[in-house]
């Protein structure tokens, strides 16, 4: 694959993917930066778009949003611009996702852009996550540090986490085009040698709090106040005060019947990991009949959302944190998430065009004209 540098998509989960840092050069040659820096600073002039601005070596942080007078009075050199989620905003952007189809979709996060004058950078850090760093314009220089555990102190003097101690690996200039991919935990550090913009593809990966906070909350909402801890075998106490070992067996049976409910796993996972990373106003009234839609599709044609959130199991399409019943086999279900452009020849089915209905009317499909 050219954005992998030739080698196969196996080879790279195989040898860099969550193990080590890999450099592509020019990996997304000929693919024009989708926004400039312009177009970056307007966005972050806007009160739904999440953006900071970095000074380098100071290590300040301001939030946006921003006006338009903040950056012209920025100095030459020495600062960032970030602007988290601008795939959410420009479809352009989300369009960079394509390159990274042989990874799960619901892996994917959001697509930050940064803007740095020369000298800028976030300084010293690592991230939680796997990211991809494509240079589209400019220089930036990237170095590379150690794998990081919890003993891996930030500094206090700074509200960023900047790491205390960078021992640095390895040096690379990249270039527009260029591509760097960097796994959890491994301290990283970019500094612009000239004005330009890097596009960070990150991906999403809960933590076991998360993970156990989130599922029984789902648990917890759909069980009965009559599944209950349960001793109709109990015996008599000689010790009434003790937690005996037959006590604590009940307690784990009731955890390990929730743990292993594959199912319930199942249709929690597909509604956590597809729920927007912002929140989305949900049109509260259904907007088209079926009968409606097939109409509408005779006179335009249907788009993809690129900024919504799709997965699927047998029977269920998850849609941005809901779960929808259907019964598409399995390949449609594949099929209809990878589509970006639908016309009114659709395969016939009743399953397909009721799924439709229900993502156009929660706006994962949108038509061409309002
Ligand atoms: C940046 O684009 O400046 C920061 C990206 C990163 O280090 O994760
Ligand atoms: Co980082």
């Amino acid at each position: 694959m050219k954005v992998l540098g030739g080698i196969s998509a196996q080879a790279f989960l195989n040898r860099y993917w969550q193990k080590s840092p890999y450099l592509v050069r020019q990996a997304f040659a000929g693919i024009p930066a989708p926004i400039d820096g312009d177009d970056l600073a307007g966005l972050a002039t806007e009160a739904d778009v999440e953006s900071r601005l970095v000074t380098a070596n100071s290590w300040q942080l301001r939030h946006g949003p921003f006006f338009e007078d903040d950056f012209a009075q920025l100095p030459e050199q020495d600062w960032t611009l970030l602007v988290q989620a601008v795939d959410q905003w420009i479809p352009e952007v989300a369009e960079l996702f394509e390159h990274f189809r042989f990874l799960p979709a619901w892996r994917l996060d959001d697509i930050m852009v940064s803007y740095a004058a020369p000298g800028g950078g976030v300084g010293p850090h690592f991230d939680q996550y796997d990211v991809f760093l494509i240079q589209m314009e400019g220089k930036r220089e990237w170095r590379i540090g150690q794998d990081c555990t919890e003993n891996d102190d930030c500094r206090e003097d700074t509200e960023l986490s900047i790491l205390s101690e960078f021992h640095e690996q390895e040096r690379w200039v990249l270039e527009p085009g260029d591509m760097l991919y960097i796994p959890p935990g491994v301290a990283h550090w970019g500094t612009a040698l000239t004005p330009g913009l890097t596009f960070s593809i990150g991906f999403r990966a809960p933590s076991t709090a998360e993970v156990l906070t989130d599922f029984s909350h789902y648990l917890a909402d759909k069980s009965s106040e009559f599944e209950r801890y349960q001793d109709a075998d109990l015996k008599e106490r000689q010790k009434p005060f003790a937690l005996m070992p037959a006590d604590i067996d009940r307690v784990q049976q009731m955890l390990q019947e929730v743990a292993g409910d594959r199912t319930a796993i199942a249709q929690w996972f597909g509604r956590y990991m597809t729920e927007p990373k912002y929140d989305r106003p949900v049109p509260e009234e259904p907007l088209f009949s079926q009968q409606e839609l097939i109409m509408e599709l005779e006179r335009h044609a249907l788009h993809r959302n690129l900024a919504s959130r799709l997965a699927y199991v047998p029977g269920t399409l998850f849609i941005n944190g809901e779960a929808l019943d259907t019964t598409l086999p399995e390949q449609d279900l594949e099929w209809l998430c990878q589509q970006k452009i639908l016309s009114s020849n659709l395969p016939d089915s009743k399953a397909l065009l009721a799924l439709l209905t229900e993502l156009v009317n929660r706006d994962a499909f949108y038509f061409d004209e309002p």
